[in-house]
Parts: C-alpha cells; structure tokens; sequence
C-alpha cells in the first residue's frame, strides 16, 4: 500500500494537484484527521510492507450515520476526488460514499485475499503468497525429515486464493478451499494411499475459511494414525517487503487512479486483466463473487500423486 500511496502522490504533484492523506483509511475521514502529502512525503517507503498512514477497520463506515459523517469531512476539507485503497469492505464502503456525497471514488485493488471481481490480482496478494510459499518450503524439511503430515492454515477470509498457489507452489498432497467441497475420510484414505505408494509426508495447505484445522488436523490423527502437525501462518502473509509484482501493480494502479480521477470517472477501480489497467465498476468488483480457478486446482491435484 505504501508503493501505492507513492504513485497516487506522485502523480498527482505532477499533474498540480494538491493531496491529503487521511489517517488509518476511514478512521481518518470520520475523525478528520489528515496531512499534506508532497512528493517528499513519501520518499523511502516504496520497499515497505503496510502503511504509513495506518489502517484500520471501521465499521461505522457500515451504516448511514458513518457515511454521513464521512461526506460532511469530506466536503469540509474540499475533497474533489478520493483514492480508497483497499479490499472488499473498502470498495463496499466507497459506493455508499460516492452515492451519498457525489464525490468521485477511484479504488485501488489492495487485500492479499484477492477477493475483488474485475481484476486479476490485488496488490499484496504476490507478497502474502510468497511469504507462504517460503513458510512451506521449511515446513516441509522437518515433514519429510520426520515422516509427518502437516496441516499448514493460510489466510484468505471467506476465499481460497492464497490456499490455491500457495499449494500449488509448494507441492501440497491436498489444499484445502472454501469454494470446492472437500470429504475428510476421502482425504484420509488419499494420505494412506500415497503412504503405501513410498510417499512418507504430506503437506496438506488449507484456507482459513475452509473449516476448523483443528478438528481436520485430529481428524486426520485419529483416521490414519499417522503422526500430524498443525501450523497456522496468520499475520505473517500479512507483513514484510512487497514482491516485485506487488510494487508493480502498486505504481501502476496508484498513478492510474489520478489519471481515472482527471478522466472523470467517477466510481471505478484500478483493476489489472491481461497485465492492463482497466477501469472496473466499484460496485461489480465489491458484490460479484470472483471464481476460483478450477482448472489450477485439478492441476495441483494431478501433480500430487
Ligand atoms: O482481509 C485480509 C485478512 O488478512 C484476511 O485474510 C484475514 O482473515 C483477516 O484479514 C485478518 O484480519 P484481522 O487482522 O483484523 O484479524
């Protein structure tokens, strides 16, 4: 986010225009809490993880009265224009606020969850699955060194993007995801079955949201007697320097947004198909469910035998 921040500045100094980045996202906005941002402000953070303007959740921007309050700041600091960066609830959020205030809204695609409709990635996404795939390249040392089953949870919320290529990167025996339906005894008897065949470990890479790892990691125990670990990842895909692609996507989509804002457009995100900036509708690209790729999933699977 802190590339992204970058460019928009950046940009927009270029093209005149004055900016104001509001503190922790929303927070910011219902508190009013704001700094000038020149193109020296935002000097030697492009290589850093997170934001230096902070973030936070704020679910005051869920009702009526929030967004209220939102458009009052908004109009009192004479916004004309609003880069959102962020994910889902962000994108959610900044429809309301355009629709209530009639200010233009240009999202920026940033979540590592990569849950937006219209894009084909989100910047932090490259990151966070990187960060997993170093995580199970150890992991797997002490899998095949012990002869063990690891059961590694990867985050992802209510999708199984990072599940998906962080399995398929590492070689995972089964991954686990929310959006295709899974049978525990059926995975069981896979583990026993590659057993027989001379494999002696297995990793098994599941999204957060694909169920309870602690009862799929006793389940496992109880069914094959074999000796199973659990690792839960968390914060860490959260963190650290951004991947070459996420800087990328970060520059481009921060400098595409200004461009989409003198443009006119009004209520549109930065999203990336076929390695182009497009502008995709806010809306679209916060209700409508991206599908996971089927194709990549079987091909994990046809490649873990
Ligand atoms: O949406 C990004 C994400 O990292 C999810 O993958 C995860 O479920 C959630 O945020 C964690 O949120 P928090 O840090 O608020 O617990």
């Amino acid at each position: 986010m802190n590339a992204a921040i970058r460019a928009v500045v950046r940009t927009a100094v270029a093209r005149s225009l004055r900016v104001i980045g509001f503190e922790r996202g929303y927070a910011g906005i219902l508190d009013n809490e704001s700094r000038f941002l020149d193109a020296r402000a935002v000097s030697g953070i492009v290589h850093l993880g997170g934001t230096f303007l902070k973030t936070a959740r704020a679910d005051e921007m869920k009702t009526p009265e929030g967004v209220s309050k939102a458009t009052k700041v908004l109009k009192q600091n004479r916004v004309e224009g609003l880069v959102v960066i962020g994910g889902n609830g962000s994108m959610r959020a900044a429809c309301q606020l355009h629709e209530a205030s009639g200010i233009p809204i240009i999202g920026i695609p940033a979540t590592i969850d990569n849950d937006l409709a219209g894009t084909d990635t989100t910047i932090g996404f490259d990151t966070a699955v990187n960060t997993g795939l170093e995580a199970l390249d150890k992991i797997r040392d002490t899998a095949t060194s012990h002869e063990r089953v690891f059961v590694v949870e990867v985050m992802g919320r209510s999708r199984g993007f990072v599940a998906l290529e962080v399995g398929i990167g590492a070689g995972a025996e089964v991954i686990l995801v929310p959006e295709i339906k899974y049978d525990i005894g059926e995975v069981c008897q896979t583990l026993v079955a590659n057993r027989r065949h001379g494999k002696r470990s297995a990793i098994i890479v599941m999204a957060e949201g694909a169920g309870d790892s602690t009862d799929v990691t006793r389940t496992i125990k109880e069914k094959t007697g074999f000796e199973v670990r659990l690792t839960r990842l968390g914060h860490v895909q959260r963190g650290g320097h951004p991947t070459a692609q996420s800087r990328l996507l970060a520059c481009e989509t921060g400098a595409a947004s200004v461009e989409f804002l003198l443009d006119g457009k009004k209520k549109h995100m930065t999203g990336i198909q076929g390695g182009r900036i497009v502008p995709v509708d806010l809306e679209y690209a916060s209700t409508v469910e991206k599908p996971i790729d089927e194709r990549l999933y079987k091909l994990a699977l046809s490649l873990a035998t």
